[in-house]
């Protein structure tokens, strides 16, 4: 399974991800620049934030209580599609998703 990721600057990078990893930890295992994982994935650094691209969006699932508020003080503006990408879980219905890490 795979995932891409546009960077800041617009470059895409795609990278393997195994099942069950969250996106947070697929990006910093790969070196993803702008995406930190500071917390280790406990939803108290926000410096995981990824805007979805609107066609994957719906199938990222539900955004817990906490994540809405943790994603109302990210560092860079919080989009209709943003997400902590450590609270997304690599599925098979996730295989080619596409993130775009925000300026920070
Ligand atoms: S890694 Fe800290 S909130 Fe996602």
């Amino acid at each position: 399974m795979q995932a891409t990721w546009t960077l800041a600057d617009g470059q895409d990078v795609t990278h393997d991800v195994a099942e069950g990893l969250n996106l947070m930890e697929a990006a910093t295992a790969h070196g993803v620049a702008g995406i930190i994982g500071e917390c280790g994935g406990s939803m108290s650094c926000a410096t995981c934030h990824v805007v979805v691209d609107p066609d994957w969006f719906a199938r990222t699932g539900a955004i817990g209580d906490f994540e809405d508020q943790m994603l109302d003080v990210v560092e860079a503006d919080r989009q209709p599609t943003s997400r902590l990408s450590c609270q997304i879980r690599m599925t098979a219905a996730l295989d080619g998703i596409r993130l775009v890490v925000p300026e920070a």
